[in-house]
C-alpha cells in the first residue's frame, strides 16, 4: 500500500503550535502569562460537569465546514434511548457525574478512574474529524478529549492484551431501549491494541466546546474517525484489554452485514446499500465517500497483514 510520508491534509511542523500548548487549563493559562497572576481558574461544583480547556489541535483538518451544532446534537445513534433519531431529550436522563471508567483485564495497572481525575491526568485538545454513518450521512465535529493511547500508558497493557474491547453504560433507569432484550446489552466495540495506539484514536469527553451531550455519548466516548460511526461507542463504562477478539453488539446482530473492521471504503458497498457517498448532515449536499473517510494516510499500515479479512464492513 502507498504511503505518502506526511499527509496531505497537515501542516509543517514548525507551524504547528505546540505540543505544550494543547495540555489543559493551567498550561494554557500558563501559555497566555496569566499564571500566578491571581487569575482564577473556575471552583468546581459537586456534582458539575467541567470541561478543561482544550486548544484545537490544527494537525488534523477536516477540509469542510463544520456541522451545525443543533444538527450533530439532535440527530444520533444510541439504541439504549431508542431506536430513532430523536433521543436527544430522553438521553438527558443520564447521570454525567459521577462517573467511573474501568480499565482491567491484561494490563500491569487496572483501575477505576473518576473521569475528573482522569482528566487531570491526560493532555486535553480539540480536534476536528469527521464521523461517517455506516447508513450514509456523515457531520463535521470539533470534540474535545484526549488520545486513548494515553489511557493506555495509564493502565499499562501486558505483552499478551491484543484487542480493547469497549463496554458501554446499561443504566436501565435512564434508558427505555434497554427493555429491548432482544438486543445484546450492553452496547459492545473493539479494536486491535495497534489500532487502539494510533494517534487517531480519541476518548472523546467534550464537543462544540462544551462538554459532551449525552446524546452525544456524554460524559465520554471512543471516536475512531476512519471507521463507521458504530464503531465509536457512547457512555463509556468499562475497557478492557483482553486476548480474545471482541464480538461488538451489531456483529452478534447482524454478523453478515456488521463485522470488527468496519473500515470506510466508498467501493465496498453495505449488503443493503451503496457506500459510494454520504449526505452531509443539515444539508441535502451529497458527497463522495472517501476510503478510511480520508485518514488513509494515518492508518492504512494498520491493515497491511490482514487483508484477507472483511476489513470494510
Ligand atoms: N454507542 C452506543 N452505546 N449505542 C449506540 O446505539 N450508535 C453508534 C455509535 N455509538 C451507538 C453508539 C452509531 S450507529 C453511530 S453512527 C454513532 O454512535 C452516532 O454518534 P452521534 O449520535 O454522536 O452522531
Amino acid at each position: 500500500m502507498l504511503l505518502r510520508k506526511n499527509p496531505g491534509w497537515t501542516i509543517a511542523e514548525r507551524q504547528a503550535t505546540p505540543e505544550t500548548l494543547f495540555f489543559g487549563r493551567r498550561a494554557a493559562l500558563a501559555a497566555a502569562g496569566l499564571a500566578g497572576t491571581g487569575v482564577a481558574l473556575p471552583t468546581r461544583r459537586a456534582g458539575a460537569v467541567d470541561l478543561p480547556t482544550a486548544m484545537r489541535n490544527p494537525r488534523y483538518r477536516p477540509e469542510r465546514a463544520l456541522t451545525a451544532e443543533r444538527e450533530a446534537t439532535t440527530y444520533n445513534n444510541y439504541y439504549e434511548f431508542g431506536s430513532h433519531k430523536t433521543i436527544s431529550a430522553a438521553a438527558q436522563r443520564l447521570p454525567q457525574r459521577p462517573w467511573t471508567l474501568r480499565v482491567e483485564g491484561l494490563v500491569e495497572r487496572p483501575g477505576e478512574f473518576a473521569l475528573d481525575d482522569l482528566l487531570r491526568r491526560v493532555p486535553v485538545e480539540e480536534r476536528v474529524y469527521r464521523h461517517r454513518c455506516v447508513e450514509a450521512w456523515a457531520m463535521v465535529v470539533p470534540w474535545s478529549g484526549f488520545q486513548l493511547s494515553e489511557l493506555m500508558k495509564l493502565a499499562a497493557p501486558l505483552g499478551s492484551a491484543k484487542y480493547v474491547r469497549f463496554e458501554t453504560a446499561a443504566v436501565p433507569s435512564a434508558m427505555p431501549g434497554l427493555r429491548q432484550s432482544w438486543y445484546p446489552w450492553p452496547y459492545v466495540e473493539g479494536c486491535t491494541i495497534q489500532e487502539a495506539a494510533n494517534e487517531l484514536s480519541f476518548m472523546v469527553v467534550g464537543a462544540y466546546g462544551k462538554p459532551l451531550p449525552p446524546q452525544n455519548g456524554g460524559p465520554v466516548r471512543i471516536h475512531f474517525p476512519w471507521k463507521y460511526g458504530f464503531k465509536s461507542g457512547k457512555s463509556l463504562a468499562r475497557v478492557v484489554l483482553t486476548d480474545q477478539r471482541p464480538k461488538s453488539f451489531w456483529e452478534q446482530i447482524q454478523p453478515q452485514e456488521y463485522g470488527f473492521w468496519a473500515n470506510v471504503n466508498p467501493a465496498v458497498p453495505h449488503p443493503r446499500w451503496s457506500q459510494a457517498s454520504e449526505r452531509l448532515l443539515g444539508t441535502e449536499e451529497r458527497v463522495p465517500t472517501q476510503l478510511f473517510n480520508g485518514y488513509g494516510e494515518f492508518v492504512s499500515g494498520l491493515y497491511e497483514g490482514v487483508q484477507g479479512e472483511r476489513l470494510w464492513f
